[in-house]
């Protein structure tokens, strides 16, 4: 069941585009001064080494935050300035070592007064998540609990002053993931209609995964709720056959990201940044991006 470790992924191009819009969703929610309750139903570790064995053997984030980085700050969309600058907050010096998680990066967004919930059922990356929050804790509130953040996740909801962000960021190692996040997402809009619902998924040859933000979007119309839908594209999924004759599988191709109940600024953040991601990450011809959300 645990065969899924984040740390092969971390910082790789669907980590930017998810903590890219997660950071840009979560500094517009800390605008209140009312606190506000923020839930990562599947956490990870909170923090990756990037000289570790793990990136080292997948060099995922060679292709996906090494290229982010390269950029002239100064040339970007603010929403990647901000993330960006978090990332590199963590990277003292000038080489790339860590990468932060969402919780890490949630952590940064949050005050004192907000409350973060983590989930993460795997024992290894819980103890290592409860080891990384603490430190980073600094006066912010943060709860890690080693159970199934979609069976549990539901008695947080809705939270005492009825300002709350989900993250909902599964491995979808198992394909019952799919389905498991849209009986969530529904479960929780009855509990808790006015939180913010933020969506990662892959973008892959599978109908459960070609499925997942329609159903999204259908619930949200359902709910009477605005959504937004991102997708982006860095290369093509196709099987490759290299000049041996070996077949090479090319890794995860494209991922999305369904908000449901968006901030009204988020659309606009995300077109500005989308094409750069794009740009900077894009391995062929394939490489694009989408973005579609209603209540505009
Ligand atoms: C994609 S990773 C999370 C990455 C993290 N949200 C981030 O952005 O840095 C998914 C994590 O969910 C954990 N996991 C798998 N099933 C779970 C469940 N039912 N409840 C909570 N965590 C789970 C896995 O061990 C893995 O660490």
């Amino acid at each position: 069941m645990f065969s899924y470790r984040h740390a092969f992924h971390a910082g790789n191009h669907a980590d930017v585009l998810k903590h890219t819009t997660l950071i840009a969703i979560a500094q517009y929610l800390v605008q209140k001064d009312t606190p506000l309750s923020v839930i990562d139903t599947h956490a990870g570790a909170g923090l990756y080494r990037l000289d570790g064995d793990f990136a080292q053997t997948s060099g995922e984030a060679m292709e996906g935050i090494a290229r982010m980085l390269s950029a002239d700050p100064a040339t970007l969309a603010p929403a990647l300035q901000t993330y960006l600058a978090m990332v590199q907050s963590f990277n003292p010096g000038a080489h790339l070592r860590t990468y932060p998680g969402s919780p890490a990066l949630l952590l940064q967004v949050l005050r004192p007064q907000d409350k973060l919930r983590l989930f993460e059922l795997m024992p290894q990356d819980a103890r290592a998540l409860l080891g990384n929050a603490e430190q980073l804790l600094e006066g912010r509130q943060a709860q890690v609990l080693m159970e199934d953040g979609f069976a549990n996740a539901k008695k947080f909801l809705p939270p005492p002053d009825r300002r709350g962000l989900l993250l909902c960021d599964p491995s979808y190692e198992m394909k019952t993931d799919y389905a498991k996040v849209a009986t969530f997402i529904d479960d929780s809009l009855r509990r808790f209609a006015t939180g913010c619902y933020a969506v990662w998924y892959p973008i892959i040859g599978r109908q459960e995964a070609h499925d997942l933000p329609k159903r999204l979007k259908s619930l949200a119309a359902k709910a009477g709720k605005n959504w937004l839908h991102a997708t982006l594209t860095v290369k093509s999924g196709k099987l490759q056959t290299l000049a041996d004759g070996s077949v090479k599988r090319p890794g995860l191709p494209a991922s999305g990201m369904c908000i449901i109940n968006p901030p009204f600024t988020l659309h606009a953040a995300l077109e500005a940044a989308l094409p750069q991601m794009v740009a900077l990450m894009g391995q062929d011809k394939n490489a694009g991006f989408t973005l579609e959300s209603t209540g505009r």
